[in-house]
């Protein structure tokens, strides 16, 4: 009996060690994870203003958005087209624009999300990823008349 007394002691010993161990290396992982998860949202905030090249910076209305939405909506939604090919929807003045960012449908549309005819209608891919960072961040920034 004291033999196997000394043993269980020795096992209870070895056991708690052993949960030492493997509590001490799941929070080493914990650190080590954090660690990378922060470092992962650094960079990807760092990169997001030139995010594959797209310059994000200094964009306003006039400089950036009109000359991407003159290229590719105006066919259809400028105001001398949109009665025949735009479905009434003109986007080429602020206000009428301001409501379909307002209502949420531009960037649907442009981001083919649902609740959103995809647009540029007749296109069947999107636009250029750049294109859609640079309206979202005009939106983003309240779609200022600038
Ligand atoms: C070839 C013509 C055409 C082009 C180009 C076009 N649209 Fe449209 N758009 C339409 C038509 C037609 C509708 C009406 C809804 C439908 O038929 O899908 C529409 C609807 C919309 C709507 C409302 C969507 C809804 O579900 O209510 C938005 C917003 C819109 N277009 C934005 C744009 C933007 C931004 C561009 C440029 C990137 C663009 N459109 C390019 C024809 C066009």
């Amino acid at each position: 009996m004291p033999g196997l007394l000394r043993i269980n002691n020795a096992g209870i010993i070895f056991a708690k060690q052993i949960k030492m161990k493997i509590s001490k290396t799941i929070s080493l992982l914990m650190i080590v994870f954090a660690g990378l998860q922060s470092c992962y949202y650094d960079v990807e905030e760092e990169l997001y203003p030139s995010s594959g090249g797209c310059d994000t910076a200094n964009i306003t209305l006039a400089n950036k958005v009109k000359p991407i939405l003159q290229g590719q909506c105006y066919a259809c939604h400028s105001a001398a087209n949109a009665g025949a090919t735009g479905a009434g929807i003109n986007v080429e003045t602020y206000t009428n624009l301001k409501a379909q960012v307002d209502n949420g449908k531009l960037l649907k549309s442009i981001k083919h999300e649902s609740g959103a005819s995809a647009m540029p209608k007749g296109s069947s891919s999107k636009m250029d990823a750049c294109e859609i960072m640079i309206i979202e961040k005009w939106v983003s920034k309240g779609a200022p008349n600038n």
